[in-house]
């Protein structure tokens, strides 16, 4: 049986996303049993993702169990091959990956990524079964310059390949300017770029496009996740700094369950543990 994240559509569940980019030696999976222990004993109304480091998926999806799901950053188009340094999606569902970030403007920036080679990404996260996190988000000078919806529309109108499906897909606007600097949009700015990026979704697969988590990114902390996450076509958050920690983390998540009508019941009535990907249980013992 193959690992498998699942879209929850209905109602559409908060994804909470973490994306520890370089950082993470064995040392810091200490943090994702945390999480996934205070995750498990909270039963918090969201789908919870942690992004390690490649190094650590195998031994940070063993310790994920199964509430929390681990994803990768980046994957190659390619199933194998001479690509020395490269990660296939099949490499990442291997390793106990059910979703891969692409597109992250620091691989669009410092790597040179195009919409196409993001699409042809997605292509290979699609064949494997992983869900696909693509980034769009526009610079502080195309922000400037009133481009940032086009921008938005552009990116993903070059970074989704053709036959994508909705449940695929996970989008997530970062603004560049906002990435790791203590500084975000305004949340009239962020609904209109949710908005606007709603709207091109519909446009592109019609009903089903309501169903596509929006994630907002960018200096996502516990003290503003509860302001971002109430505003409309705010889907979940992807984090980056504040998903390093557990007790960060955890408090994001916290704040987000907070919100949910019915997350305070005890325990004991609180609804079961919903399990957000297929297990391969072989693989875990
Ligand atoms: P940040 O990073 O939360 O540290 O701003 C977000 C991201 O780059 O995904």
């Amino acid at each position: 049986m193959s690992v498998q994240y699942k879209l929850r559509a209905e109602p559409m569940r908060p994804l909470i996303a973490g994306n520890w980019k370089m950082h993470g030696l064995i040392a810091q999976l200490a943090e994702i049993k945390s999480i996934a222990a205070a995750v498990v004993a909270g039963n918090p109304p969201a789908d919870i993702l942690i992004c390690p480091p490649a190094t650590l998926i195998v031994r940070a999806a063993e310790l994920a169990g199964h509430r929390i799901a681990i994803g990768g950053q980046d994957c190659h188009p390619e199933t194998a091959g001479a690509f020395t340094g490269d990660l296939s999606a099949e490499m990442l569902k291997d390793a106990g990956a059910s979703a891969v970030i692409l597109g992250h403007s620091e691989r669009r920036q410092g790597h040179g990524e195009t919409d196409a080679m993001v699409a042809a990404k997605a292509n290979a996260a699609r064949r494997t079964g992983l869900l696909s996190i693509i980034c769009i988000g526009e610079t502080q000078s195309q922000r400037a310059a009133g481009r940032t919806l086009q921008v938005c529309r552009d990116q993903i109108a070059g970074s989704l390949p053709i036959g994508m499906t909705p449940a695929e897909l996970v989008i997530a606007h970062e603004p560049l300017w906002a990435i790791g600097s203590g500084h975000m949009p305004t949340a009239a700015e962020i609904a209109d770029v949710h908005g606007h990026i709603r709207m091109t979704l519909v446009t592109r697969f019609g009903s089903e496009g309501r169903a596509i988590r929006i994630l907002y990114g960018g200096s996502v902390t516990a003290t503003n996740a509860l302001r971002v996450l109430a505003l409309p076509d705010v889907d979940g958050a992807l984090i980056g700094g504040a998903s390093l920690k557990a007790i960060d983390f955890d408090a994001i998540i916290r704040t987000v369950a907070a919100s949910a009508p019915g997350w305070d019941q005890p325990a004991d009535r609180a609804e079961p543990p919903v399990e957000v990907h297929d297990l391969d249980s072989s693989k875990r013992k």
